[in-house]
């Protein structure tokens, strides 16, 4: 695959045309992903749940990420790789640059950090100093607590002006994609129309400029309670590299996320 950059996102959205992401947390993986065809990689800081087998994400150290990110840089080939900035690395603006600058020395090319409008001016210290943000909104696996479980956001009109309002604060602070998770598909076709930049969606519907699952998803393997946003592509394909290319062409294809999949 051609080596994918922020360009190739934006490209992307000018065209209409669909990219593809999935997470990854080792080499092994992330090459059969890269052959796959998968634009974007994500080192998510889901690795404490599908990896460590912790209930949430808060849990993970930077030390953690770091280790994860430097496997998936290895085996990678030309995907963007992306990286969560764990919890509380937006404690303060001193941390989040410290952190971010570990992630990037590690081998990320673009870091995301959950957070609201407020994380604006902690996105313009990162944008300023040359390291490329993913704002994450929507549901925000760090606050699970505070949100009182794995919720969808945005149901109602007030929240989901506020999600649609606080992407475009984030952005002109300096973020470059959008991730939105678990919003309504109304409210992730409204976000991705209304920013020039590319919106990635998780459960946010089918019209988000890029689609994302988490890989244990994607082939089947997670305990517990399905989100209705995942699909097990394991199931009709014949191998691992098989299953992350069904992803990839069905995203491509608009098939996946279908309306079963959506809120
Ligand atoms: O950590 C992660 O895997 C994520 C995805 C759910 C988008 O943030």
């Amino acid at each position: 695959m051609k080596t994918v950059t922020l360009s190739t996102l934006k490209a992307r959205k000018q065209a209409s045309e669909p990219f593809s992401c999935l997470t990854a947390y080792d080499a092994t993986f992330a090459h059969a992903a890269g052959e796959a065809g998968i634009e974007v990689l994500l080192v998510g800081d889901s690795l404490g749940m599908v990896l460590q087998g912790h209930p949430s994400t808060l849990p993970v150290t930077l030390d953690d990420i770091c280790y994860h990110t430097r496997c998936v840089a290895r085996g990678k080939g030309g995907s963007l790789l992306m990286v969560d900035l764990p919890f509380m690395s937006n404690a303060t603006t001193e941390r989040l640059l410290s952190d971010a600058g570990a992630l990037m020395r590690a081998g990320a090319e673009l870091v995301k950090v959950e957070g609201e409008a407020w994380m604006a001016e902690g996105i313009r210290e990162l944008t300023r100093r040359g390291v490329p943000v993913c704002a994450h909104l929507g549901l925000t696996p760090q606050t699970v607590y505070q949100l009182g479980g794995y919720k969808v956001q945005g149901r109602d009109s007030e929240r989901a002006a506020q999600i649609l309002e606080d992407a475009r604060t984030l952005v002109e602070a300096g973020a470059s994609v959008i991730l939105l998770e678990c919003v309504p598909a109304s409210l992730g076709r409204a976000v991705s129309e209304a920013l020039e930049v590319p919106v990635i969606g998780i459960g946010a519907g089918p019209d988000t400029d890029g689609q994302i699952l988490v890989m244990h998803d994607v082939l089947g393997v997670t305990h517990g309670r399905t989100p209705r946003f995942v699909k097990n592509f394991l199931a009709e394909a014949d191998s691992v590299e098989d299953a992350f290319r069904r992803y990839h062409d069905d995203v491509k294809a608009r098939r996946f996320p279908a309306p079963e999949h959506c809120f």
